[in-house]
């Protein structure tokens, strides 16, 4: 028995004990994944999460998706293997500066994306995901003023997809999506004529790929916007041999074991999130063997947020 094959099945023996399901973000390590019961982009697993029986969810992820699973399920114990695991993109808003922007314009209904704090949450509508941002604002009347926050390149694909006006967007972003840059990928794809490119909305090289393909650079039929669940159906159905991926490079560990035919190769081979790679092995040990690190979030703010978290789920495939 190797090492791994052990550490693994301690894994599923502390799980059980504790009554606990393992869920685990695309973007997580190989053996992380592997391990999880789920794996799955953050809608999937919001939706996992609140249908779970289980006593314990241990959030393979960042922080803000422990938090949206404790809004979701205020009863349930929920651990994350290390509360440091942040993310740049939701540390792009506070509550504060929503409030600011919300008295600017009253009476907009405000669309936050899932990769935000609580906090963000309790002042928000609706929440979305990469995965229905497009019809959760199709769900907003079309005379209403939406505020969505906090990703830019998010917010440039939603108002391209629905053709809004009046939808405003604030100036956050990811910084390893934001890596992922238009000329590279041009470069990337200029080499690769035969592949489809799978692009994640967080992109920066997002709108430049749209822009290429719109004027005959790049082939349009070959350009796929997605979030990471997306692209693995899209997986599953492309007739390509080959895949350019622009999104984290865990990514690439779902997407050959669902097509193990297709060659996949990340757009850029550094966009590794560092807050995704703190949940180690041995950090996810010591979760279950200490029952930490415990994510809690108020009573009375979780209690504003729930709302908005719930339209999320409820709302798109
Ligand atoms: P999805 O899981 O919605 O594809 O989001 C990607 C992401 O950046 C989460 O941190
Ligand atoms: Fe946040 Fe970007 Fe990391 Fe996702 S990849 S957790 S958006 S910093």
């Amino acid at each position: 028995v190797t090492a791994d094959a052990e550490w693994a099945a301690e894994i599923r023996r502390l799980a059980d004990e504790r009554d606990a399901v393992l869920l685990a973000h695309n973007y997580q390590l190989p053996e992380i994944q592997d391990v999880a019961d789920h794996t799955g982009d953050s809608l999937a697993l919001s939706r996992i999460a609140a249908a779970s029986s289980a006593a314990t969810i241990v959030f393979c992820g960042v922080h803000f998706m422990a938090e949206t699973a404790k809004i979701l399920g205020p009863d349930k114990t929920v651990l994350i293997p290390d509360e440091r695991a942040g993310c740049s993109l939701a540390d792009s808003i506070d509550a504060e500066q929503l409030r600011s922007w919300k008295a600017e314009h009253p009476g907009a209904v405000v669309v936050s994306y899932v990769n935000t704090t609580a906090e963000v949450k309790a002042e928000t509508d609706i929440c979305c995901t990469s995965s229905n941002a497009v019809d959760v604002v199709r769900s907003i009347p079309a005379e209403r003023e939406v505020l969505f926050c906090p990703d830019q390149f998010l917010g440039a694909h939603v108002r391209r997809e629905t053709g809004r006006e009046n939808l405003h967007v604030w100036a956050g972003e990811c910084h390893v999506h934001a890596g992922i840059n238009g000329p590279e990928l041009t470069e990337r794809a200029e080499a690769n004529p035969e592949a489809d490119l799978f692009i994640h909305p967080e992109c920066g090289c997002a709108t430049s790929a749209l822009y290429l393909a719109g004027d005959g650079t790049l082939p349009e039929e070959r350009v796929k916007i997605l979030s990471t669940g997306g692209m693995l159906d899209a997986a599953r159905s492309t007739g390509a041999s080959s895949v350019l991926v622009a999104t984290e490079v865990g990514m690439l560990h779902q997407l050959r074991s669902a097509a193990p035919e297709i060659d996949f190769r990340a757009v850029n081979e550094r966009a590794s999130c560092r807050y995704m790679k703190m949940i180690t092995p041995a950090a996810l040990l010591r979760c279950l063997r200490e029952g930490a690190d415990e994510v809690d979030v108020p009573a009375e703010v979780a209690e504003r947020a729930r709302a908005s978290v719930e339209r999320m789920v409820s709302i798109g495939r």
